[in-house]
């Protein structure tokens, strides 16, 4: 938060707490914040505190009530940085939380999203030049690096260096991923950020109707031009931002934004171009102001107790919103067709492409595993599946010729991410699928789709797996063309598509049946998924909600597989579930269920509605009964019972359901 606007200090500390809320379903091991002191003259205040948010905003007023730190005293300018860590080098600890600080002047104060590769190197120079290191992080180089720098200028020139040139040099010497925002001492009420690789975002609330007008920034210009009151945001996503303003600015790789008593100005890193010690002066950049699409209720948990729930509760309306103004049916325009605007231009080349290749993490790849079966009957070119990762351990081949499809919620997953620049290298068209309007994924790739979920806090995914899986059914359509020879079976799946939303509505009613089911596997040590056929996906899918929710372990089956392994494990007490809709796999479920009935499998088995007779083998298996659609988007029906059941699980075992031990949900480190 930087501001013109004389504020206190409660105001500035609730601001930066709120926003960690916001944010910490990102990472939430260890929190900290850094406001002003009463005068310039003395160091930043530094509260740090291992656990969540609240344990930090207890440890701040407990400090506040022992040292009568003044909680009215105002601020005409201020600057304040907070942050949430999720740990990735250096354990949950109080002195590994950020802000990280130069020293005990707390001279620079850095918050970090992401990796710094190169820090073991640094840091033994650092330590050469006689810096002494308090914590395990990868981080702490940064701000000693900045002091390093800021005393080597000033000892070398006599001349006042810029708080951008610092960091400028700063950033010449670090590797790897990387959001920062600094605050120093030696420049009151300045804050600077840049990135390179993890996201961050600016938000611009005007606090009069007249400046508002003004969106572009300019080095220097905007600032004086006017001063206006306002407040300054700065985020690694919207869901903090949209609270207090819509107006925002994505910030890209490489740019280094300067705020400074309620003005930005925003300058280029010029790369490696610049030599060590040498002062450079980037180009300044102009950038216009988008507007967020996003409502403040999209991010409260309404009347539901997690976010999960609401996510899993609210897939009617999520659905239909991904799917509204893409399906058209009747009217003037009597063929059902889909339209997918942000792929008109490429369509062509999408179907001439030698194959497509899905690439994501977690749940988005179970998503666009599912929709494979589809996309290549529709369209009969090759599919293959990409985990993000896998791809890039391997440097698989990627041809100009190949269709690259990224999937991901967040549009941020740092292996998804490098495998989009390796598929860009490679020459492949690449197509995005993401939640994240304006995210790393939507931008860089040459053309997608947007899922139009809302936004979606619970760590494990459930309404965004379900729309994807929509996107790709249309996207199948939208590639399949329209051909006569299919056209019986593009016109059944759009009018499934119509009704999803209420099957999916009628899926949901299922919630005190799982509950009942959840109860009944509480103690559990183990739970099997078996899935073939389009609903493969689905029991990796809900393998993975039961794991990463319920900390149960679970795993999901390709059924077809039973007899080369999995089969060993099944005796009277291993749960197992067994999905077994109708569809063209339907006898081989049966056949399943028959195999593990004879071993004795505690069965769990899902089917259509009226099925249960065929698969309950005499009242010997429990059954799930759901709706049966078209047997591609079965999958967006089935996953919702298995959901509420890993929802439940996790409730009842009393684990936090929003905040799943060590994940979290936008991964932006490799
Ligand atoms: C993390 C999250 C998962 C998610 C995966 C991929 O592991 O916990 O829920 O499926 O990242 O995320 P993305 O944003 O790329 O879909």
């Amino acid at each position: 938060l930087n501001c013109n606007v004389r504020r206190e200090r409660s105001y500035i500390l609730q601001v930066l707490f709120n926003g960690l809320r916001r944010l910490e379903y990102r990472g939430y091991d260890s929190a900290g914040v850094s406001i002003d002191a009463s005068s310039v003259s003395l160091p930043p205040l530094v509260f740090r505190q291992e656990g969540n948010i609240e344990s930090l905003v207890k440890s701040v007023y407990q400090e506040v009530d022992a040292t009568d730190l003044n909680l009215e005293e105002s601020f005409l300018t201020h600057a304040g940085i907070a942050h949430t860590r999720w740990a990735t080098h250096g354990e949950p600890a109080t002195r590994n939380s950020h802000p990280q600080t130069s020293g005990a002047e707390n001279e620079f104060l850095v918050v970090h999203n992401g990796v710094v590769t190169n820090h073991e190197v640094l840091k033994q120079t650092l330590i050469r030049h006689g810096f002494t290191f308090e914590s395990d992080t990868d981080t702490e180089v940064i701000p000693k690096l900045a002091k390093y720098v800021f005393d080597k200028f000033n000892e070398d020139s006599g001349d006042t260096v810029t708080f951008s040139q610092v960091v400028l040099e700063v950033m010449r010497r670090l590797e790897g991923a990387y959001a920062l925002i600094f605050k120093s001492r030696h420049y009151p009420n300045e804050l600077i950020a840049c990135k390179r690789g993890s996201p961050l975002l600016l938000g611009v609330k005007e606090l009069t109707e007249e400046s508002s007008k003004g969106s572009l920034f300019h080095d220097d210009k905007y600032p004086s031009q006017n001063g206006n009151p306002r407040e300054l945001f700065l985020s690694s996503d919207a869901n903090a931002l949209v609270e207090h303003t819509r107006k925002v600015l994505v910030i890209e790789d490489g740019e280094v934004v300067h705020l400074k008593d309620g003005g930005v100005s925003i300058l280029k890193f010029d790369g490696d171009k610049g030599k060590h010690g040498v002062l450079s002066t980037p180009a300044s950049v102009q950038r216009a102001l988008s507007v967020l699409e996003m409502e403040v209720e999209q991010i409260n948990k309404g009347n539901y107790e997690h976010y999960m729930q609401k996510e899993i509760h609210e897939q009617p309306e999520s659905l239909t919103t991904t799917m509204r103004g893409r399906l058209i049916r009747g009217g003037t325009c009597k063929a059902k067709t889909v339209l997918l605007g942000g792929l008109k231009d490429h369509l062509k080349t999408i179907r001439r492409s030698r194959r497509i290749v899905f690439i994501g993490c977690g749940t988005s790849y179970n998503a666009a595993l599912a929709a494979r079966p589809i996309l290549e009957e529709l369209s009969g070119i090759p599919v293959t599946m990409e985990i993000a990762s896998d791809l890039l351990d391997r440097q698989g081949p990627i041809y100009r010729e190949d269709t690259a499809v990224f999937v991901s919620q967040s549009g941020e997953t740092a292996d998804t991410l490098n495998a989009l620049e390796y598929a860009l290298q490679n020459g492949a068209l690449c197509v995005g699928i993401t939640n994240t309007v304006g995210s790393a994924i939507a931008r860089h790739t040459h053309c997608g789709v947007h899922i139009n979920a809302g936004a979606e806090i619970g760590v494990a995914s459930t309404k965004a797996y379900t729309s994807q899986i929509v996107v790709m059914a249309m996207l199948a359509l939208a590639i399949g063309g329209d051909a006569i020879s299919n056209q019986a079976r593009r016109e059944a799946i759009i009018d499934c598509l119509f009704d999803l939303p209420n099957k999916v509505r009628e899926v949901l009613k299922l919630d005190q049946e799982m509950k009942d089911l959840a109860k009944l596997l509480i103690a559990e040590q183990s739970l099997l998924m078996f899935g073939r056929g389009y609903n493969y996906a689905t029991a990796l899918e809900g393998s993975l909600k039961v794991k990463e929710v319920a900390l149960m372990h679970s795993e999901g089956i390709l059924a077809g597989e039973m007899k080369h392994g999995p089969l060993a494990l099944v005796d009277e007490s291993l749960p197992i579930v067994v999905i077994a809709t109708h569809d063209a796999c339907f006898s081989k479920q049966q056949s399943v269920i028959q195999q593990l009935h004879a071993r004795k499998g505690r069965l769990i088995v899902m089917c259509s509605r009226g099925d249960a007779a065929a698969v309950s083998l005499g009242g010997a298996c429990r059954v799930i009964e759901v709706p049966q659609v078209e047997d591609c988007l079965q999958p967006v029906v089935n996953i919702v019972p298995l959901q509420l059941l890993a929802y439940h699980l996790t409730v009842l075992r009393g684990y936090n359901v929003d905040q799943p031990r060590n994940l979290a949900k936008s991964v932006t480190t490799e």
